[in-house]
């Protein structure tokens, strides 16, 4: 197996028999997701969206993509939540330096920020993609009305017709009405696919292309994902087991789930991760708050929280087996600073002893903690933990016996917000 998990540091907090006796509602959700007669039905094309792709389309984008690096210097990816967070995610996991350099819009509403970045951007080549599902979101709509009044300065509408690229539904929304009128290149977002599901639709499979990640396997890793987290077998499906521990957790008091990782290239999959979780299982007042640590960084200032604070909080480590790279710590003559003793070691070997040390000192403090450990940091194990979670926050879902496919809370500050801005 690609991707494992430790439970060591669960006992005294987990009998096994509690998960022997929670298989049957896990069997009664396995059910309702791949019958598709479960909660919010109607969302359920991520299930098995990875055997869908075909290759077909995947070397269509990688023809695309050539295209695109020839003639562009930078790509400047609009959109927010479920159409930026996956982007980001894996090309920050797989170390942030892509064949065309990436910069993002529309995933906030700072005139600083956007400032700043039409003045990077203003002596370069641009193709901006700008990826809404609903094709009405604010933060998006208004980045790319600002972006595109910059290139218009620039290029002529048949240059732009090259350098603008839309990801949206096939038929409804303002951005498809753009696409109808100005003739730009669009794909499209599946119905039946939530925003915070999509990262294996254009959403994500586009800009991650025309970056150059290699799209093609990590379609691979999720495809394995899918047909090992098919499997009603608490014991060989990894997803489910992690969803059943979660759900003995929470019905424990266990409220927090921190998402602990030692490397800083995890930040954002944890970003995407929180968005997944939070918005699927937080609903009717339940529901886990997900947040997230890089360690050893954080060890540093939220150390003590994590060691003594109020026990309410439980931590899912995500290890890497092997890095892509180490460095090995230098020898010094004078040994000046007394490291020595750890000299000729590589940095993940320290790493991975202060991973150790962590996760012990933390259940001794009353953390009940768990590890997903990836073989290799590449684009193929992400994919396959990308379909992990998804699947895993499918079976929880409906274990809480909530609808994990909508998000009727975000509307609540949207209809304030609209209102004071004088929407009509
Ligand atoms: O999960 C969700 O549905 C949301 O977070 C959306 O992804 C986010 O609001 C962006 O929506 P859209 O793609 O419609 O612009």
């Amino acid at each position: 197996m690609s991707i494992t998990l430790n439970t060591d540091y669960l006992k005294n907090f987990i009998n096994p028999k509690e998960i022997t006796a929670l298989s049957p509602m896990v069997q009664k959700a396995h059910e309702g997701l791949h019958n598709k007669t479960g909660k919010g039905n109607d969302f359920l094309g991520w299930l098995d969206l990875p055997s869908r792709i075909t290759d077909g389309f995947l070397n269509e984008l990688n023809i695309l993509a050539k295209d695109v690096q020839a003639n562009s210097d930078v790509l400047i990816s609009i959109g927010i939540g479920g159409s930026y967070l996956g982007i980001r995610s894996t090309i920050e996991f797989l170390g942030g330096a892509t064949k065309l350099p990436v910069y993002y819009a529309g995933h906030n509403i700072s005139s600083d920020y956007l400032h700043n970045l039409l003045e990077t951007v203003k002596n370069k080549r641009v193709t901006v993609i700008v990826i809404s599902k609903s094709g009405t979101t604010t933060e998006p709509a208004i980045a790319f009305r600002a972006i595109k009044k910059a290139l218009e300065a620039r290029y002529n509408s048949e240059e732009l017709k090259k350098r603008i690229i839309c990801v949206t539904d096939e038929k409804k929304g303002a951005l498809r009405k753009i696409v109808e009128k100005s003739g730009y290149r669009s794909f499209v977002i599946p119905d039946d696919v939530g925003g915070r599901f999509s990262v294996l639709t254009p959403v994500g499979l586009v800009p991650l292309a025309l970056a150059g990640i290699d799209i093609k396997s990590l379609v691979e890793g999720a495809r394995k994902g899918q047909s090992e987290y098919s499997v009603m077998d608490l014991e060989k499906n990894t997803a489910y087991r992690y969803a059943a521990l979660r759900y003995l957790l929470y019905k424990k008091g266990k409220k927090i789930e921190i998402l602990s990782s030692f490397y800083p290239e995890m930040f954002y999959v944890a970003e995407w991760f929180k968005q997944l979780f939070g918005e699927s299982e937080a609903k009717g007042g339940q529901g886990i708050f997900p947040a997230s640590l890089i360690f050893s960084t954080d060890l540093h200032s939220m150390g003590q929280l994590m060691q003594d604070g109020e026990r309410t909080i439980f931590e899912t480590f995500v290890m890497i087996d092997k890095p892509q790279h180490d460095v090995i710590v230098p020898t010094d003559a004078e040994d000046l600073d007394g490291f020595n003793y750890v000299a000729g070691k590589g940095f993940d070997f320290v790493n991975k002893k202060a991973y150790e040390a962590t996760a012990s000192a933390h259940f001794e403090g009353g953390v009940p903690n768990m590890t997903l450990t990836l073989c290799q940091a590449d684009a193929f194990h992400l994919g396959q933990l990308y379909f992990l979670f998804e699947k895993a926050i499918g079976i929880y879902g409906y274990l809480l016996d909530v609808n994990p496919f909508d998000q009727p809370g975000v509307e609540a500050y949207k209809k304030k917000m609209f209102a004071l801005l004088g929407k009509k």
